[in-house]
């Protein structure tokens, strides 16, 4: 069911953990499975992201996804990242069954909600970012564990 690249991440995830002094930090959750998701990155000067950790409350999937996520945006500028797409992460895996392809908009949605609060840290306007939508605060996720 799953790819063998899925199995690899979910088993062996990069980059879980978080980045004390964030640039930006992105937590986003899915009302229907409950799963959630923070993505933190930082970014030098350049806008180029140094650095890129998750952790991820969730299904394997959304532990692959979250994974192959921010290996895929690590070294990018924020303009690339913004095309690190749910369609790209689930290519990057060789595909996610049907019923899981929420599990990678997670993904998505988190890296743009974590680019969204780097920008509103430094009054920046990043072309092509909306505000994210399913933004959960510290304080929901806390009041939900
Ligand atoms: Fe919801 Fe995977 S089942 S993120």
């Amino acid at each position: 069911m799953y790819s063998e690249k899925v199995m690899d991440h979910f088993q062996n995830p990069r980059n879980m953990g978080e980045i004390e002094n964030a640039s930006g930090v992105g937590t986003v959750g899915n009302a229907k499975c409950g799963d959630i998701m923070r993505i933190f990155l930082d970014i030098d000067k350049q806008g180029v992201i140094q650095d890129c950790k998750f952790k991820t409350f969730g299904c394997g999937a959304a532990v692959a996804t979250s994974s192959m996520a921010t290996e895929l945006v690590k070294g990018k500028t924020i303009e690339e990242a913004l095309q690190v797409t749910n369609r790209a992460v689930m290519e990057a895996l060789d595909g996610l069954p049907p019923v899981k392809v929420h599990c990678s908009l997670l993904a998505e949605e988190a890296i743009h909600a974590a680019l969204w609060d780097y920008a509103q840290k430094n009054h920046l306007e990043i072309q092509g970012l909306e505000a994210p939508k399913s933004d959960v605060s510290e304080e929901e996720v806390e009041e939900e564990y």
